[in-house]
């Protein structure tokens, strides 16, 4: 196998890597995501970012033998003036194609994606991780995040369930 090639993304890869996010879809819904599931993710996350490239957004690319291995999607946004004013970069989305994990890919993506935000002025840099992501907050932990936020989400499932639970308990509670 040749060694891995690095490089910035060209709109020649673009339908590799929207296939590869679609995947990467896929797997958030497997470990837990909760969000609605469009149709066409692929298509509406490359248009996300695609006019923003090189400025805003940047698409880090690992390829082995010519073939994309994986790509790291990073982003660099302004925190309001309340909360100091500065940048932020964001790790947004990687996805390594499983036959060539555990090689050191996932990392080095995310440091060109971290130097590259580094040099364009970023204070420091977030990522969100699906609690069950094992993987890769593991990879993230021994680089220095740390923890710093916890996100929650309420579907109106569980807190209608859940009130109706607590007042069905309380009426049994005045019963006694
Ligand atoms: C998470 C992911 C990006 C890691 O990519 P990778 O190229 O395999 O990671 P690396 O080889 O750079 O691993 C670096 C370190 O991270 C940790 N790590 C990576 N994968 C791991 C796993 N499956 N279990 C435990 N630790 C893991 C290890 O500490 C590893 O170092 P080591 O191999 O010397 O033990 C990859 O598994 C993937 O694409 N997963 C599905 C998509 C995903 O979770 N994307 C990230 C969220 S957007």
């Amino acid at each position: 196998m040749d060694e891995v090639q690095y490089r910035l993304v060209s709109e020649a890869d673009f339908s590799a890597i929207k296939d590869m996010y679609t995947q990467l879809n896929t797997y958030f819904y497997q470990i837990g995501y909760r969000l609605p599931h469009p149709e066409n993710v692929g298509d509406i996350w490359l248009d996300s970012f695609r006019r923003t490239l090189g400025r805003f957004r940047n698409v880090f690319i690992a390829e082995i033998d010519g073939d994309i291995a994986g790509f790291m999607l990073c982003r660099l946004k302004r925190v309001p003036a309340y909360m100091g004013g500065v940048l932020v970069g964001e790790l947004s989305d990687m996805w390594i194609d499983s036959r060539a994990r555990r090689m050191g890919i996932g990392d080095k993506l995310s440091r060109l994606a971290m130097d590259w935000m580094r040099s364009q002025g970023a204070h420091s840099i977030e990522i969100q991780v699906l609690r069950d992501n094992e993987a890769s907050w593991k990879l993230y932990e021994r680089m220095g995040f740390q923890l710093e936020f916890r996100v929650g989400r309420l579907l109106w499932e569980d807190y209608d369930r859940v009130s109706t639970e607590a007042a069905e308990g309380e009426g049994t509670a005045r019963q006694l």
